[in-house]
């Protein structure tokens, strides 16, 4: 792995370097590159954006591994109160969120219930619930907790990392449940007993479980999102989906917030189905490290803002 990536994902785990590095004005002000802003109401402000340009949205507060239980209860309210008030403005956006920020670490039986009753309120609203997938650890039991959900919904949807030895097997084993899935290719330091090291194994790993979950979308077995940004594997995936006459409507790409925007806008317009994620909140710090992670790149945004220089879009 590249040192770099390997440092940014060590520091992302790092509790002390979290303290300090939080309260930084240029971090902060080069983070905004991936966030439209730490409250729900700049969250709410960039959908109705982007819902102009033609892409949907899917709002996640940003937050994982509580260490009180209580704060999932407030974890839980906030979320009630994203769809009424994403519904009262018109918007039919999503939530995606992570289990830990329920409070999967402490309670799983409680973080079961909050699950349900997230569920229950996005059904209401005729709208969708995602569980993005943590590091490796957490993969059994976030699927388990997916299975139990399905039980009493079917508006749910799970992330599924395509750099996982594992998610063939654990593809074919969700395809009964007709679930929704999203495929990304992984964002965790991972030991390599479980993870396909490599771009190049990343990419082929995820083009061979997109390609059999696209035919799946078309014969109405899954709803899937292809959550990448990887635009040359993306054309390479529509040629198959074209090839075997997988209809755009059956699909969606999505894409997180702030990142490849003008791709975002031309598969729009290129007809289709196009998701945003917006991040927003005042943990940002793993998730955003995350991302620098992901294209070490990014980091001349940081340095850029240490003179309070506007970050430029990519
Ligand atoms: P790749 O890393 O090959 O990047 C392709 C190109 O996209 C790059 O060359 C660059 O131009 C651009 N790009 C990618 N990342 C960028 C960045 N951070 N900044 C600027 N440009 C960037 N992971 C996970 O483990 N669990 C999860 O629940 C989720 N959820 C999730 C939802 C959605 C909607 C997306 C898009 C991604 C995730 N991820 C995730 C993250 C995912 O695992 C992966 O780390 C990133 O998407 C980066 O991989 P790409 O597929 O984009 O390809």
């Amino acid at each position: 792995m590249n040192p770099i990536k390997n440092i940014l994902l060590w520091a992302s785990e790092n509790e002390t370097l979290r303290r300090h590095v939080s309260k930084w004005g240029f971090v902060k002000r080069a983070l905004r590159q991936f966030m439209p802003g730490e409250t729900f109401d700049d969250a709410l402000n960039a959908a109705h954006q982007l819902k102009d340009q033609g892409l949907l949205t899917t709002f996640s507060e940003l937050g994982e591994h509580l260490v009180d239980i209580s704060e999932a209860d407030a974890v839980v309210d906030h979320y009630l109160s994203v769809y009424d008030r994403s519904a009262a403005e018109g918007l039919v956006s999503e939530v995606s969120l992570k289990l830990t920020h329920l409070g999967l670490d402490l309670e799983v039986e409680r973080c079961a219930k909050h699950l349900d009753r997230l569920a229950a309120k996005a059904e209401e609203h005729n709208t969708w619930l995602w569980i993005d997938m943590e590091s490796s650890e957490y993969v059994d039991t976030t699927l388990d907790l997916y299975h139990q959900v399905m039980a009493n919904h079917s508006n749910v949807g799970i992330c599924l990392q395509a750099y996982l030895h594992r998610t063939p097997a654990d593809v074919e084993s969700l395809l009964p449940l007709k679930p929704g899935i999203r495929l990304v290719k992984g964002a965790y330091k991972e030991p390599a007993s479980v993870v396909v090291r490599g771009k190049k194994a990343v990419d082929h790993a995820y083009f061979t479980v997109a390609a059999k979950l696209l035919t799946a979308a078309r014969d109405g077995e899954v709803r899937l999102g292809l959550g990448t940004h990887d635009v040359h594997l993306i054309e390479k995936l529509d040629v198959v989906a074209t090839t075997a006459d997988v209809p755009r409507a059956s699909y969606e790409i999505q894409m997180l917030y702030g990142i490849r925007t003008a791709d975002q806008l031309r598969l729009a317009g290129d007809g289709h189905r196009v998701r945003t994620v917006i991040g927003y909140g005042e943990a940002w710090y793993p998730w955003y490290l995350r991302r620098l992670a992901e294209k070490p790149g990014n980091l001349w945004f940081v340095l850029r803002n240490v003179f309070g220089q506007p970050p430029t879009a990519d």
